[in-house]
């Protein structure tokens, strides 16, 4: 599957470096090129000849390789060129000291230099001692990582060289290379695409402390975030306060409000061409916030709401010749309240889910009907989260690809 593939892989220092032989082995296996690069910290762990005679190419190690030496990709800007010929980078084992440099954006190495000028899928699989793994500075990079679209090959919990037991271990290569696998989306139908999903509640500030808010978990526009990076799209998830882990390859912008998802929305959505409004807005929100807490001497607060921002209706207005599909979450009359939606929001598509029962809010189930705006009717039934999210997927991009075509 992966035939014909380059891969960019960078080793760094760990005790982990020397399972990337193995994990070349596997790769080649597959059928993909390898260009090595190793850190300097990683070539105290394993030889670049190992490397070398794996891959069938000079290692690079050094920024400043040997200008004179042909094989090898050694202009002064070898780097960019690494980065141009790679259709993935991918580090293993990925040490703390990686992940900090690539979360910053430092470039004072071959590999940190070549990640700064890669514009492909990025897969990172960490090894490291457990508290090193677990300490907040390492959480923190790796959020920002993954904010950026970076998908993390887990390590796995066991034995460590320091001899300690916990999360730590270079992921078993079969993982790292299904991530790549996956990285690569070797069956993309929507590769090219650009989804724009939004996900989770928003919370209204009745004052410092309170909000008004509602049940949405988040996990149906997440679902479908992930869903749609597995098929190759790049995915955009502007997300209300939910707590969910961001899918692998997709951004996250994450948002409080219905003014922030508003805006953020607007400004991303010239890079769209798939938008699914999965959130949950709340639909009124208090003319003002109290700038402190109110007080409950002060006797009973009047709140004065007034209506939030429409986002879904201010993207039909700009909407273009982009699929636009909306979610209807109704307790009562699901067919004719989502036709009513489907008319007055101005989208493609409505996927209309019952709320109230087992299935819908903070379930991990959901269900539901598609309508579309040209009469299509398709009905879900009760399934998994990340079943439905592909079945809605299949609907609708394939209805695009049909018109497209
Ligand atoms: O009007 P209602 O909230 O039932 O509409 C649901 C659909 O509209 C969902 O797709 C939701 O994400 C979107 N919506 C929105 N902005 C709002 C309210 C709802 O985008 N302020």
């Amino acid at each position: 599957m992966l035939g014909g593939k380059s891969i960019l892989l960078g080793i760094s220092g760990g005790i982990a470096a020397y399972k990337s032989a193995e994990l070349v082995r596997a790769l080649r296996a597959e059928g993909c090129g390898v260009q090595a690069v190793m850190t300097r910290a990683a070539t105290r762990f394993i030889t670049p000849l190992t490397l070398a005679s794996l891959t069938g190419k000079k290692v690079i190690t050094d920024l400043f390789s040997d200008a004179s030496d042909e094989d090898t990709l050694h202009s002064a800007i070898a780097h960019i060129d690494a980065a141009q010929q790679s259709d993935l980078l991918l580090v293993a084992p990925a040490t703390a000291d990686i992940l900090a440099k690539f979360a910053l954006g430092l470039a004072d190495d071959f590999l940190s230099t070549a990640h700064l000028a890669f514009e492909g899928p990025l897969v990172l699989a960490p090894a490291m001692n457990t508290v090193m793994w677990d300490h907040p500075a390492t959480r923190y990079n790796l959020m920002a990582l993954r904010a950026r679209g970076a998908r993390i090959v887990e390590p796995s919990v066991g034995e460590l060289a320091c001899g300690t037991v916990g999360a730590g271990r270079l992921a078993d290569p079969e993982l790292i290379v299904e991530s790549v696998r996956e990285a690569l989306r070797c069956s993309a139908d929507l590769q090219g695409e650009c989804v724009l999903i939004t996900a989770g509640p928003t919370r209204e500030a009745l004052d410092p402390v309170r909000y008004i808010s509602n049940r949405s978990s988040g996990r149906m526009g997440f679902a479908l975030a992930d869903a749609a990076a597995r098929r190759g799209a790049r995915v955009i998830v502007v997300a209300g306060p939910v707590s969910l882990p961001t899918p692998n390859g997709c951004q996250r912008v994450d948002v409080e409000d219905a003014q922030q998802m508003h805006d953020a929305v607007m400004d991303r959505l010239p890079e769209a061409t798939i938008i699914v409004m999965a959130a949950a807005v709340a639909d009124y929100r208090p003319v003002s916030a109290a700038s402190r807490k109110l007080k409950k001497r002060d006797g009973l607060p009047l709140v004065e709401l007034e209506e939030t921002p429409d986002i879904l209706k201010a993207v039909a207005r700009r909407k273009g010749n982009r699929l636009l599909i909306g979610f209807a979450a109704e307790t009562d009359d699901l067919e004719s309240n989502a036709r009513r939606k489907l008319e007055s929001k101005g989208c493609d598509w409505v996927v209309a889910n019952p709320v109230g029962g087992a299935t819908g809010f903070e379930s991990d189930v959901n269900q539901g009907l598609l309508l579309s705006a040209t009469g299509e009717a398709v009905r879900v039934e009760p399934m998994k989260k990340a079943r439905m999210a592909a079945r809605i997927l299949d609907v609708t991009a394939r209805a695009r690809t049909r018109t497209a075509a």
